[in-house]
C-alpha cells in the first residue's frame, strides 16, 4: 500500500481541510503514516497569512529533497498553493503536483497522474458541487472535539489579509447539512463541535431550511440555536467578524448552556485611524459596545482577540490607543502579529513605515501587559470549579491529563485513563499565564 505523509500548516480550516484529506486517501487506497523518512508521497497543505509561513514550505521542500536516496512524489496543498499556482514549480525546486484549496477533494488523482509521469501537474479549479465535508472517524486529529465548517472563504478584503485571495468568496453550507452532520458526529461519541470558518457570524446559506423555527436577527443565531437543539454537549465556532457580531448571538449563548463560554472576537488595532487603513469595518467605539454586551453576559464569557502590530502608518498614538484598549477589553488571551507585508494584497504597496526594531519593541508591550492582565484573569479562577472535557494524556507523566474548559482555556489535572473523552468538574488550585491546575471533584 502506497504511504502518505500529510503535514498541516496554518488555521483550524487547514486542520480541517487536512482531516478530509487524509479520508479521501484513505477510501481510496493509502495509508496515511506519520513518518516523512518511509513515506512514497509528502504533502504540504501550507499557510500564507504571514511570510513566516510561507517561508516553513520552502524549508520543509528543500529538507525533503536533500535526500539522494529516497525521492517521494512532493505535493503542495493549500494556501500557498492557490496563491502561487505554476510559479511554484520555479520557485521551489522538486514539487511534483499544486493542488488549491478548493480541488484537495482531487488530491488522489493528482497522485495517480504524478506516478503515471505527468510534469508539473497543476489543479487550481473550484470545488465539486458533491463535495463530501465528513470526516472518517480515523482521520480526526481528536476522538473528542470535532470541527464543522460551517463558511468558507472571505469577502471582507482586510487591506494586509491575503486570505480573501487564498480562499476565494464565503460559500454557507446548508443548516441542514450541518446539522444532520453535528448529529451523526454526536452519534460517534464526539463531545464537543467547533463551528468554523473565517467568519463564521457572516454565515448567510442559500436557503433557510432547518433555520425557520428559531429566533434571531441573523442566519448564524439562528444556526447557533439549531445546532444547540441537536444536543452536543459542547458548541464552540471561530472566528467572528466583528461588525457582523449582533447581540443575538450572545442572547443565544445565554439561552443554551451547551454553547458554549467563549468568544473569540479580533479586533486587530485599537485605533480608528488604522482601523480604518486596515478596511475593517468597525470603529473602536463600536467594537467596545460589542465587548459590553459579552461582558454583561451572565454566562461569564471569555473573551479572546487577534491583534496586528506596526501595520503601515501605526504612530505611537496609535499604539497607546491599542494599549488603551487592552486595558479596557481585559482579553481572556490574546494572539498578536507582527504586521508582515504580503504581495497583492492592498497594504502591500503602502510602505511598511514602522522599522523591525520598533514592531518589535512595539509586539513586547503588548505581549507584557496581555501577559499581566491574562494572569489576574487565570489567578481568578483559583478555588473555582469549572466543567473540563478530558483530552490527553501528558507525553511526560502518564497520570498528567489536560483538556480545555467552557470558557476555551487549558486546564491540567491527575487523572486515570477512565477520564479520556469525559466531562469532569476540575476545582482549580495553581494558575500560570496560559494554564490552569486543579484535581478532579
Ligand atoms: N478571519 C479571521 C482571521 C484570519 S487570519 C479574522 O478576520 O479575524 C488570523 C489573524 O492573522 C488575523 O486576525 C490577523 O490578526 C492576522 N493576520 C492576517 N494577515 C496578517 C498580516 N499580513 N500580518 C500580520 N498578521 C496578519
Ligand atoms: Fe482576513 Fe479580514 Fe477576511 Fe479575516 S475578515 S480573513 S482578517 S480579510
Ligand atoms: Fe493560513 Fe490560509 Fe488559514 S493563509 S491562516 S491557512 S486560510
Amino acid at each position: 500500500m502506497m504511504k502518505v505523509y500529510l503535514e498541516t500548516f496554518g488555521c483550524q480550516m487547514n486542520v480541517s481541510d487536512s482531516e478530509r484529506i487524509a479520508s479521501v486517501l484513505a477510501s481510496d487506497g493509502f495509508e496515511m503514516t506519520p513518518d516523512e523518512n518511509i513515506a512514497d508521497v509528502v504533502l504540504f497543505n501550507t499557510c500564507s497569512v504571514r511570510e513566516k509561513a510561507e517561508h516553513k514550505l520552502y524549508s520543509r521542500v528543500g529538507q525533503i529533497r536533500k535526500s539522494k536516496v529516497r525521492r517521494p512524489v512532493l505535493g503542495v496543498l493549500g494556501c500557498v498553493a492557490q496563491l502561487e499556482g505554476e510559479t511554484l514549480f520555479k520557485k521551489s525546486d522538486g514539487i511534483d503536483f499544486v493542488l488549491g484549496t478548493q480541488a484537495s477533494g482531487r488530491v488522489s488523482k493528482a497522485i495517480e497522474n504524478v506516478f503515471k509521469g505527468q510534469k508539473n501537474y497543476i489543479d487550481l479549479e473550484k470545488r465539486e458541487e458533491d463535495y463530501d465535508w465528513t470526516v472518517a472517524e480515523t482521520q480526526r486529529h481528536s476522538p473528542y472535539v470535532a470541527f464543522v465548517p460551517v463558511i468558507e472563504g472571505c469577502n471582507k478584503f482586510c487591506t494586509y489579509c491575503i486570505v480573501p485571495f487564498s480562499r476565494g468568496r464565503e460559500k454557507s453550507l446548508p443548516a441542514a447539512d450541518i446539522v444532520r452532520h453535528i448529529i451523526k458526529l454526536r452519534r460517534q461519541g464526539i463531545r464537543e463541535v467547533h463551528l468554523i470558518g473565517q467568519n463564521v457570524n457572516s454565515y448567510r446559506p442559500m436557503s433557510d431550511i432547518k433555520l425557520e423555527k428559531f429566533r434571531g436577527a441573523t442566519a448564524f443565531s439562528k444556526l447557533l440555536r439549531a445546532v444547540a437543539e441537536t444536543g452536543m454537549e459542547r458548541i464552540k465556532f471561530a472566528t467572528s467578524f466583528p461588525r457582523d457580531f449582533h447581540p443575538d448571538i450572545v442572547e443565544a449563548i445565554n439561552e443554551n448552556e451547551n454553547l458554549c463560554n467563549w468568544v473569540h472576537l479580533p479586533v486587530q488595532s485599537g485605533s480608528n485611524e488604522v482601523l480604518r487603513a486596515m478596511r475593517r469595518g468597525h470603529t473602536i467605539e463600536s467594537y467596545l459596545k460589542k465587548v459590553d454586551a459579552i461582558k454583561n453576559s451572565p454566562r461569564k464569557l471569555s473573551l479572546t482577540t487577534d491583534i496586528i502590530v506596526g501595520f503601515p502608518g501605526e504612530t505611537k498614538k496609535d499604539f497607546q490607543d491599542t494599549i488603551k484598549m487592552i486595558e479596557y477589553c481585559r482579553f481572556d488571551s490574546s494572539y498578536i502579529f507582527k504586521y508582515s507585508p504580503r504581495p497583492g494584497t492592498p497594504a502591500f504597496d503602502i510602505a511598511d513605515s514602522v522599522s523591525p526594531e520598533e514592531k518589535k519593541e512595539r509586539f513586547m508591550e503588548l505581549d507584557e501587559l496581555q501577559k499581566l492582565i491574562q494572569q489576574e484573569i487565570f489567578k481568578s479562577y483559583i478555588n473555582r470549579t469549572i466543567s473540563v472535557l478530558v483530552e490527553k494524556i501528558s507525553i511526560k507523566d502518564s497520570s498528567q491529563f489536560s483538556g480545555h474548559s467552557t470558557c476555551h482555556k487549558v486546564v491540567n489535572f491527575k487523572g486515570s485513563n477512565d477520564f479520556l473523552g469525559k466531562i469532569v468538574n476540575v476545582k482549580i488550585t495553581e494558575a500560570k499565564v496560559n494554564t490552569l491546575f486543579g484535581s478532579v471533584i
